[in-house]
């Protein structure tokens, strides 16, 4: 009986497939950066849509684990005249909110994995001449998108936006949009299996639909010259763009502007002298607008202008040395918790940063929101910028490499010119191996080619030899800037560990401690010697702060972490559950002792060289 009921499924399945044939056949183009697409107008896809959890994906897969002709995408309402079921109906699903993460929206998703279905209607009317694209700030992790049952798109890489061409899947009048969103863990993901961060699924950024012209503007870069300081350089690629045809770079504040004109592969080199810019730094982070013009399109950006490099063992801002008056900070929302993503969220996490007195951030361990990083434009504050390449990757699989490589050319594709921005991170606490080396040292060659503007750095582990700290992992090779995390009195010894402490760094680099910390919940008072206390956090602090000054070549510091955060793996129950507890301020927003441990340090200048 089975069989049979199987058999007929299998033809009808056949019958469908020839009845839908273009759902099918369609290969969805990849999707497409767009530089500043935030600054584009757009039609906001934001709110609620219909969601359907689908653990076993049978949304999408047959029970032979092919792709279904007749899958969730088609968002199919049942009719009467039907001779087979239809199992699902997003009108009468419960609703998710967009953006956002799954997990904190709903208490039976905090745990969820797995994947997750969206559908949401919108009208639109289509105009000639015009590309439409669907645009994703970020869905966490791999995500699949049909329009009007039409697959547009696949993507993978939980942190970083992409663009989807929706132009022949869109018609007049109601259209509806179809996403599927998995968070599974795999081990050839990246990140990999394990993290020390909640594993939030589901599209944690705007969604939106933006209309560009037949010839438009989808990447650019504009920043000042290293070399000659009143000079802005820069290119703009125009997708669709004729050989020869101009494009215009304008600063109208500054009355100066260029013009170029577009090579055979659509791209316009120029540089241009300005007078009286006034140069982007935490002490003024001054923003110009910047207006790019490429036949029918445009694009207005906000810009600060500086630069960046290293000289010995010093970080050079605007020419002068600078100190990096740190912390680290995850994108996970205060307060309400969750994946961070709005303005509001930005502004909180950067308005305590600069409570602290830093005048640079870690964004902590994958590229953030484009909100975040326009607060730190505007606010003056210094980020280093990281691809999620954390822990142990397969750094043998050649895939798992051109996954890393993807998320790099994304990571710097959108946000390439944001002032804020000093140092790209390729990774975090990797294992000393030959392949990892020559993993990162390829995407270290890679983000020098997209962007020589920049610092390249990587987040080092460190051996010990008796009390002394070894800084020698051969990939420091590949770096301008060694970052170093260490947990000298936590993970291991005492506070009082650090003050018999030495280090020994093999590269005459400028050195950033990216990492140290402590654990203690918010309120819990006792001895300095009692951990999960307050007191314990702050003497670590205390004891790192007088170290860290023993570094002759530090050159910035980033302590972990600003704000507790929810983690997989830290179940003591009382102090952390499932919190990291290595806040300065706790999720709730309560300030711990350390915050003003380190607040004095930062504001008293008594942690890193002088100025
Ligand atoms: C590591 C890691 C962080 C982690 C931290 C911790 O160094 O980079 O992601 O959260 O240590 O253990 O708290």
């Amino acid at each position: 009986m089975k069989i049979l009921l199987r058999r007929t499924i299998a033809c009808s399945l056949f019958i469908l497939a020839a009845a839908f044939p273009r759902y099918l056949a369609h290969a969805a183009a990849a999707p497409i950066v767009l530089t500043g697409a935030d600054r584009r107008p757009a039609m906001s896809l934001d709110g609620e849509w219909g969601s359907i959890i689908d653990p076993y994906f049978s949304g999408l897969f047959s029970f032979h684990h092919q792709e279904k002709a007749n899958g969730f995408f088609l968002n199919r309402k049942a009719r009467p005249e039907d001779t087979f079921p239809t199992e699902y109906d997003f009108d009468k699903a419960a609703k998710l909110r967009v953006p956002g993460d799954w997990n904190t929206q709903r208490e039976d998703l905090l745990y969820y994995e797995g994947p997750m279905w969206y559908e949401r209607d919108f009208s639109y009317q289509p105009k000639p001449h015009t590309h439409l694209f669907l645009h994703i700030g970020a869905a966490n992790y791999r995500s699949y998108f049909w329009v009007n049952g039409q697959k547009v798109c696949e993507h993978e890489g939980g942190y970083t936006s992409f663009n989807c061409e929706v132009t022949v899947a869109v018609h007049a009048g109601a259209n509806f949009v179809v996403a599927a969103v998995d968070n599974t863990r795999h081990e050839d993901n990246v990140p990999t299996l394990e993290t020390d961060w909640w594993n939030y699924g589901g599209l944690t950024r705007e969604v939106s639909l933006i209309e560009v012209p037949e010839a438009f503007i989808d990447q650019y870069d504009v920043h000042l010259s290293r070399q000659e300081g009143t000079i802005i350089e820069g290119w703009v690629h125009v997708s669709g763009g004729q050989s020869g045809a101009s494009v215009t770079v304008e600063l109208p504040e500054l009355h100066a502007s260029t013009n170029a004109n577009i090579d055979e592969a659509g791209r316009a080199a120029f540089h241009f002298a300005v007078k009286g810019l006034e140069r982007w730094s935490p002490e003024s982070p001054r923003l110009y607008k910047v207006e790019l013009h490429a036949g029918d399109d445009s694009i207005e950006e906000m810009m600060g202008f500086r630069t960046i490099e290293t000289r010995g063992t010093q970080i050079l801002l605007n020419g002068k040395p600078i100190f990096l008056r740190g912390v680290a900070v995850h994108a996970e929302a205060p307060y309400r918790g969750g994946r961070a993503y709005s303005d509001k969220d930005a502004e909180t996490l950067l308005g305590w940063a600069r409570e602290l007195g830093c005048n640079y951030v870690r964004l902590a361990h994958y590229p953030h929101a484009e909100t975040m990083l326009r607060a730190a434009d505007r606010m003056g504050i210094m980020v280093w910028s990281e691809n999620p390449v954390y822990w142990a990757l397969q750094f043998d699989n050649p895939k798992v490499l051109a996954k890393a490589e993807q998320q790099l050319d994304e990571e710097i594709g959108t946000s390439r010119n944001h002032a804020a921005i000093i140092l790209w991170s390729m990774a975090n606490e990797t294992p000393n191996t030959d392949a990892r080396t020559n993993f990162i040292e390829t995407l270290a060659s890679r983000a020098r080619a997209l962007d020589p503007s920049r610092l390249i750095t990587a987040a080092l582990l460190v051996r010990a030899d008796g009390h002394t700290k070894i800084v020698d992992d051969p990939l420091g090779k590949a770096l301008d800037v060694i970052g170093v995390n260490e947990y000298i009195g936590w993970y291991e010894g005492r506070p009082e560990s650090a003050d018999n402490t030495n280090w020994s760094i093999a590269y005459d680099k400028p050195v950033i401690v990216s990492e140290f910390g402590a654990g203690a919940k918010a309120g819990l008072h006792g001895n300095e010697n009692e951990r999960w206390t307050e007191e314990y956090e702050a003497s670590v602090y205390r004891h790192q702060l007088q170290m860290l000054n023993r570094i002759t070549q530090l050159s910035g510091m980033s302590p972990w972490v600003l704000m507790d955060f929810r983690s997989p793996n830290r179940p003591l129950t009382g102090i952390q559950d499932e919190y990291n507890r290595k806040g300065l301020i706790s999720e709730k927003g309560e300030k711990k002792l350390a915050f003003y441990v380190l607040q004095k340090a930062y504001k008293d200048r008594t942690i890193g060289k002088p100025q």
